[in-house]
């Protein structure tokens, strides 16, 4: 916070912000699938293909006992019937989806103009799955991962390095490792929601609604 009263404020500076990309691709709500998971595969591909940086990061917002609501960014590892990543089922959000499955995912991508959401629930995958999902990550994430439970308090930075250096060595005598809480998780969608952003300042928004074994389609007024 600037006490220099010439300097322009933090408002002054978020009008500023670069606005987004001029040249964004349309949505067509008339030619879109039936399955809105056929089009969150569509529009993650081209993300892939125009380069926008780690287009796989999420937002999960869960809530806690309280009802208080919490969110953070986790990796989308694959969309098949449902959507995919993978966590400690100990960490926080393991123990709020346990408690109270029903989750939202986000994705936004400035480049694209594009913002998806997902409400659903999540369930934990294949014990398998979650194996395999953790022994394909890096050494240094798995040994991570298993030195401490995550986001519990660092009371002591030294002991920390220790649990880290004891995980990395038993990473490394047995690669075939994997934690009884390393899950993971697939949100089965209730609902998914397209946002498009036009070359004007106008948006196009498009909701699914799962009904029984298929969908239904809405557009709504942005
Ligand atoms: C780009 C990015 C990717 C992340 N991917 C994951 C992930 O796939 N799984 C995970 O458990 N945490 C991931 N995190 C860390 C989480 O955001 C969060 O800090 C951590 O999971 C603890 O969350 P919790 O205390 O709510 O359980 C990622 C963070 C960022 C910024």
């Amino acid at each position: 916070m600037s006490t220099d009263e010439s300097a322009p404020t933090l408002r002054d500076r978020l009008r500023e912000a670069k606005p987004p990309h001029p040249d964004v691709p349309a949505l067509d709500p008339g030619a879109a699938p039936d399955d809105p998971r056929e089009l969150v595969v569509e529009w993650l591909v081209d993300a892939v293909e125009a380069g926008v940086s780690q287009p796989q990061a999420m937002t999960l917002a869960t809530v806690d006992a309280d009802g208080a609501p919490e969110s953070r960014v986790v990796l989308l590892k694959d969309v098949d019937s449902a959507f995919w990543f993978a966590s400690s089922s100990l960490s926080p959000k393991g123990r709020q989806i346990e408690a109270e499955p029903r989750v939202a995912l986000s994705f936004f991508w400035s480049e694209r103009g594009r913002q998806i959401r997902v409400g659903g629930r999540a369930v934990a995958g294949p014990r398998e799955v979650s194996e395999s999902d953790f022994t394909s990550r890096h050494p240094a994430s798995r040994a991570g991962a298993i030195a401490l439970p995550q986001s519990s308090v660092i009371d002591d930075p030294e002991e920390a390095r220790r649990a880290l250096d004891a995980a990395r060595a038993r990473i490394d005598e047995n690669p075939d490792f994997a934690p009884d809480d390393w899950t993971a998780y697939r949100v089965e969608p209730e609902s998914v929601e397209f946002w498009q952003a036009t070359s004007g300042r106008d948006q196009v928004r498009l909701r699914y609604d799962r009904d029984g074994d298929g969908w239904t389609r809405a557009s709504l007024w942005p």
